[in-house]
């Protein structure tokens, strides 16, 4: 055989065998995309199907018992898309198995679920892990969140509330970052990403849900689902930053909001779904309505009946309809009389079913049962307790009464949240357990020694009025060498329909305090609640205050470890802390008016002379009862060692519209423990288009000093994040004088100042 025979005749054998093998194997394709998996699955559905695919149903929070037959139906005729509020494992892959298995189109069903401050390990309230200023521990809350309740099925949470809220009467405050803008886009970024992971799709991930867009916060009178009022620019500037940082985490979900907006039901309006948030932000994500919000247009005066309040919400862009089911009843009439249009549908269904892509959830229906303890693992409860004790912020601290050092060997504990384990777990815990939960009096016997500690309630819960048990908190208080007093408001007490006229403490708290302080031993304040509570009456009272807000699961050994001095304090306010409720609303970043006060211009309402002239008093907006100053500013909280703040270096003081502002200063720790400072950098532009906030936080830094350590702190703003709406609505950033500081709150602060070019 010569070479070239045997050449050719491999050749000829190569080529028929790579034809063989091409024509027997079929091509590889390239995946589908996602886009391209949606047509295919639309072709096939009918409009009923599709109809089907925008319908959450489910059950109320806290009901149990065996699946309703009704539901099951529902799923096995493809006419639920998502249900809400089935927790069980063996549940939710029971009706997984009849959407994957028994439905037409064997769509996958999401399961979702209110996980809003942890699922089975309660974190504190959202308010308190906003009061951190700790990203880093508030993604780790939503990881953790995220792991304990996709381990039960749930793969879609509707958290995190991004409503600023600015009135601490609104009980849904608790659920909120507090009144700014920028740390609340901070917290939102970091609950995205917590709650998310790196991979939507992955089996321990949860979708985020943006809740509520938008306005909802602005509640008028803090009365909650009351009528919101604000301004385009106002609304763009401050209420719609955190969303627009969510959306660009990657957010998966947006719900709409109960209230009206301008007049316009968030649920109807297509300003706020299409406009902004298709159009301008271009998201892609599923938009679910708020709970029967759909047909509560119809009580708003929006709707005349269920059909229009359907076509009304589906035409805005509303994809999903929670627990209402105007879309199941109306919309195939409506897309036959041509008020909504199939592409409308089709939208809002292909919104649903990439979610559901997004999260795997076709190739991965079912949950596995975890084969280690999914919940409450130790290394979550640590987590909880870091959290709670980040959080926990000290507003007075007279003669360094606190930490609770070596002399102090016998505490009365007293007050009505000192061992209430439900009530420290706060609003929106539909999961969390009382028995799971540490209480203060717990902690304090374990850290203390049971001897050590008497425990007199004093009152039973928070709103008590009779003085029945006083006597025996007061002969506690005797035979102690100091008194920690756990206040506040139960959890009830804030919370979703939960707002307060009165901000003051509920019930006898106040007499029972002012009884402790006449013993004359040192009196430490804790309070346990859901918003900022006036003190005025009590806080010459006792020597120190803690807020502790709803600290969670492991609230008690996060305050015990405070308490000691194991934990130095480093929460710093989210909020305005007001001195009175008639101060409300109250945030920082207000404007200044023509007639500023400058100095606090408090006069003791009796103490103004019968028939004195009106100019006596002074022309300067502030109240005569209350002067203009709250208690205690936004950012505000102190510590057991102290910080100097020093060498304010503005770096460049005329900056281009597209530079940067650079500016620095030397923070040094002045006491004797280590502590952590939260620094902060304001600015104010002194005149503008519109007129301008006093001060606007637009950056801090977390640093963490030993004793006599100092640290240079810089921050590096571009010119853009000072940008606002004009009245031509425009965004822009304006030339100008410009003030900044560099402080550790709102109302302090090294200040400098650079101009725009
Ligand atoms: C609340 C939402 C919540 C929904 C589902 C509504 O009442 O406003 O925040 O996610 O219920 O439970």
């Amino acid at each position: 055989m010569n070479h070239s025979y045997f050449l050719r005749s491999s050749l000829v054998f190569c080529l028929c065998f790579s034809v063989y093998s091409f024509t027997a194997v079929p091509p590889k394709h390239k995946p589908k995309t996602i886009e391209q998996k949606i047509d295919s699955l639309m072709a096939t559905l009918s409009l009923d199907d599709k109809i089907g695919q925008t319908a959450q149903r489910g059950t109320s929070s806290r009901v149990k018992g065996p699946l309703a037959e009704a539901l099951k139906t529902a799923v096995r005729n493809g006419r639920v898309s998502s249900v809400i509020n089935v927790v069980d494992i063996d549940k939710v892959n029971e009706l997984q198995r009849i959407a994957v298995k028994e439905s037409p189109h064997h769509i996958p069903l999401i399961f979702s679920r209110d996980v809003i401050h942890g699922f089975k390990t309660i974190f504190t309230i959202p308010l308190g892990q906003a009061a951190t200023w700790d990203a880093e521990s508030v993604e780790a809350g939503a990881r953790i969140a995220a792991n304990e309740a996709s381990a039960s099925g749930i793969r879609w949470t509707f958290a995190p509330m991004l409503d600023i809220a600015r009135d601490a009467r609104w009980g849904r405050i608790a659920e909120s970052a507090g009144e700014d803008p920028y740390l609340a886009s901070v917290m939102a970024k970091a609950c995205v990403n917590g709650f998310q992971g790196k991979d939507l799709s992955s089996p321990n991930s949860i979708a985020a849900c943006a809740k509520h867009f938008a306005g909802y916060g602005a509640a008028e009178g803090g009365r909650d689902y009351n009528t919101a009022n604000i301004p385009e620019q106002l609304l763009r500037d401050i209420y719609l930053k955190p969303f627009k940082a969510a959306k660009d985490a990657g957010i998966a979900t947006f719900m709409t909001s109960f209230n009206d907006l301008n007049g316009v039901p968030a649920s109807g309006n297509r300003f706020l779904l299409k406009t902004i948030l298709r159009n301008e932000w271009k998201f892609d994500g599923m938009v679910v309505s708020d709970w029967n919000s759909v047909s509560e247009m119809i009580t708003h005066g929006f709707a005349t009946d269920s059909s229009q309040a359907a076509e009304k919400a589906v035409n805005a862009g509303v994809d999903m309809e929670m627990a209402s089911n105007t879309y199941e009843h109306h919309l195939k009439e409506l897309i036959r009389d041509g008020k909504v249009t199939l592409a409308q549908l089709n939208q809002a269904v292909r919104n649903v079913l990439r979610l559901k892509y997004r999260l795997g959830l076709f190739d991965h229906p079912y949950t596995q049962a975890p084969t280690s303890p999914a919940v409450l693992t130790a290394a979550n409860l640590a987590a909880a307790k870091k959290s709670a004790a980040g959080s926990l912020v000290l507003l007075k601290n007279s003669n360094n009464i606190l930490p609770l050092t070596s002399a102090v060997h016998k505490i009365a504990v007293i007050g009505p949240l000192a061992d209430a384990p439900h009530d420290q777990l706060g609003t929106w815990t539909f999961d969390g357990e009382s028995k799971d939960t540490q209480t203060p009096l717990n902690a304090m016997r374990q850290y203390w020694g049971k001897d050590n500690i008497s425990y007199a309630a004093g009152l039973a819960y928070s709103r008590q009025h009779s003085h029945a048990g006083f006597a025996d908190a007061i002969a506690a208080a005797k035979n102690a060498d100091a008194i920690v007093f756990f206040g506040g408001e139960e959890s009830i007490l804030s919370g979703e329909a939960h707002s307060r006229a009165d901000l003051g403490l509920p019930g006898s708290q106040d007499s029972l305090l002012m009884e402790l302080s006449k013993t004359g031993k040192p009196v430490v304040l804790v309070i346990m609640a859901g918003r900022p509570i006036t003190l005025s009456h009590v806080l010459d009272k006792v020597d120190a205050v803690v807020m502790a807000w709803h600290p969670g699961t492991m609230g008690g050994p996060a305050i015990a470890e405070v308490l000691a001095g194991e934990v130095n304090p480093s929460g710093r306010l989210p909020v305005t802390w007001p001195k009175t409720s008639g101060q409300e609303p109250l945030y920082y970043n207000h404007t200044n008016t023509g007639r500023p006060a400058t100095k606090e211009a408090y006069v003791a309402i009796d103490s103004i002379p019968v028939g004195a002239w009106q100019s006596s008093l002074g022309n300067t907006s502030h109240y005569l009862d209350a002067g203009y100053l709250p208690q205690y500013p936004f950012g505000y909280g102190l510590s057991y060692t102290s910080f100097t703040y020093d060498d304010l270096q503005v770096k460049n003081s005329a900056i281009p519209v597209n530079g940067r502002l650079r500016v620095s200063a030397q923070i040094a720790n002045t006491g004797k423990r280590k502590g952590t400072e939260t620094v902060q950098l304001y600015v104010q532009q002194l005149t503008g288009d519109l007129v301008r906030p006093v001060r606007e936080l637009k950056g801090f830094k977390r640093i963490t000093l030993e004793p006599g350590q100092k640290q240079m702190v810089e921050f590096s703003i571009p010119a853009a994040e000072l940008a606002y709406h004009h009245q031509n609505l425009q965004l822009a950033t304006d030339p100008g004088k410009y003030k900044v500081w560099i402080g550790k709150n709102a109302a302090e602060g090294l200040e400098g100042s650079f101009v725009i070019k």
